[in-house]
């Protein structure tokens, strides 16, 4: 059983019952003729209480050796605990040491370790507090989108890791080579024949594929890896990040937004009742009022403005930027933060943006300077969803993709989507990992996902 569901389900009529739990020493204090051990199993974040006598066969032999990191496997009866802050307890009958931890070299001791620290010892984060709720966090929030969409009549979709589109055109795929072409580009084995025939990198979007299904399933959505190989070093960029994408046909940009928002209101009240433990841990260590924080945005309407309106509002704001903002200038992630924490304190949607600074997909609006492009910015982080209706209009699409220097040829498949059947269509995209360090309070992208790739790191 796990510790996680004996805390849920105790009850009187559980008392005296025999169970079997498993799980990593934390401590393990002795009195006399007694030890008591907290053990903790993962499946949340309380510890269970184990305690132990010199009725069982090993106990001066390994059980009073025990130390912290130490596994055991722990048969016994369930009591109500009469210390305070525990409710039940476990009074062993047999405990099996399963995995011996030096303490001389176990590198997790009892008092907080930096993140910046844990990350060094990347294959033993996951024991600590913080980094078990925000994994537990996370396959939470993962289901729950699932579930929502599910709900909501929408398809799944796997689109493709490996992909001769770049989605976004900002310069930012990865490439994919074989070995012998690998070795072609060094230089030692002659000219090499690309696997593909030609150009494939990691995607840094699927949504031109969901663009696809979209055109034939109605509402779709893809979950998954995405790679970026931009070179920024900062608290909110990851080289490998989960995306969530969905793409919907007949949907115009409010429809979008709506879905956007009512997605993000979903996923933030799913964690709020389901990981409950974990989150009043995060207020309490991690961000002081973060459940207050999620219950504002949950409770409010988000706040529309066009780029426009942002601009002129950082314009008047006399305030001095790293980076100053004119019209025409993309937002920088202090300009996001200052509008939806000092101006409006709720998250933001801000639409229409200059064509200029936008992927050629997005729809063109009639003033013909703009496109309708949606981005969510929050407090603390800055961008969380990027969005856009669709270019549908396949002469308007061409336009803008010979204007931006691409390749028509390779893109005739995506072209062909606007000549039978075209739809209005939408969608967005949402970073997964993002939206954990909203919930969670999290300063740093890369203690929010298990195994961080960042520019020079990439340790397992
Ligand atoms: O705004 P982006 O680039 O939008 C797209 O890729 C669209 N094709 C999505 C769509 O319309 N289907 O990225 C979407 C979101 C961003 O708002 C941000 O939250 C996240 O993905 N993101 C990153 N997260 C972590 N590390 C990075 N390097 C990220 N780049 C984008
Ligand atoms: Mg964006």
């Amino acid at each position: 059983m796990t510790v996680e569901k004996i805390k849920r389900l105790f009850s009187d009529k559980m008392s005296g019952k025999t169970v079997s739990i498993a799980g990593w020493v934390r401590t393990r204090r002795d009195t006399k003729g007694f030890s008591f051990l907290e053990v903790n199993d993962g499946s949340c974040l309380a510890n269970i209480q184990v305690i132990a006598d010199p009725s069982i066969a090993n106990y001066n032999s390994q059980i009073r050796k025990l130390t912290t990191g130490c596994s055991v496997m722990v048969t016994g009866t369930l009591t109500e605990s009469p210390a305070k802050g525990q409710s039940v307890e476990i009074k062993a009958e047999k405990v099996v040491v399963a995995g011996w931890a030096d303490p001389e070299e176990y590198p997790l001791q009892k008092k907080r370790h930096s993140f910046e620290f844990l990350r060094e010892i990347i294959h033993l984060r996951p024991r600590t507090n913080v980094l078990g709720g925000v994994t537990r966090v996370r396959s939470r929030l993962s289901f729950a989108i699932h579930r929502f969409f599910q709900e909501q009549g929408f398809t799944q979709i796997h689109t493709p890791v490996i992909t001769t589109s770049d989605c976004e055109g900002a310069g930012e795929m990865f490439q994919v080579i074989t070995g012998y072409e690998g070795a072609a580009v060094v230089g030692e084995r002659g000219a090499g024949k690309e696997f593909f025939g030609k150009r494939a990198g990691l995607t840094v979007s699927g949504q031109l594929q969901a663009e696809v299904y979209a055109q034939a399933l109605g509402s779709v959505y893809t979950f998954g890896p995405t790679f970026r190989a931009d070179n920024s070093n900062t608290s909110r960029h990851l080289a490998e990040f989960w995306m969530l994408e969905p793409e919907m046909a007949f949907c115009d940009l409010d429809c979008n937004i709506r879905i956007a928002e009512a997605l993000l209101k979903y996923l933030l009240a799913d964690v709020v009742e389901h990981c409950a433990e974990d989150m009043a841990l995060f207020d309490r260590f991690i961000e002081k009022g973060l459940l207050h924080k999620i219950n504002h945005v949950i409770d409010n309407d988000f706040v529309h403005i066009t780029y426009t309106e942002a601009i002129e509002q950082i314009e008047k704001s006399g305030k001095n930027f790293q980076f100053p903002v004119s019209w025409g200038v993309d937002l920088q992630s202090e300009h996001e933060r200052y509008l939806t924490e000092e101006v409006y304190g709720l998250p933001l949607i801000v639409t229409d943006y200059p064509a200029a600074i936008k992927p050629f997909y997005m729809r063109v609006n009639k003033d013909k300077t703009t496109v309708a492009a949606m981005d969510i910015l929050v407090a603390g982080i800055g961008e969380i969803v990027g969005g856009s209706q669709r270019e549908e209009r396949y002469n308007v699409l061409l336009g803008r993709m010979q204007e931006g220097g691409i390749t028509v040829e390779d893109y005739q498949w995506y072209l062909d989507l606007r000549k039978y059947g075209t739809t209005p269509h939408s969608g967005f995209g949402l970073g997964f990992e993002r939206l954990i360090q909203f919930v969670t309070g999290m300063h740093n992208i890369r203690d929010v996902i298990a195994f961080p790739r960042t520019p020079g790191f990439a340790p397992c």
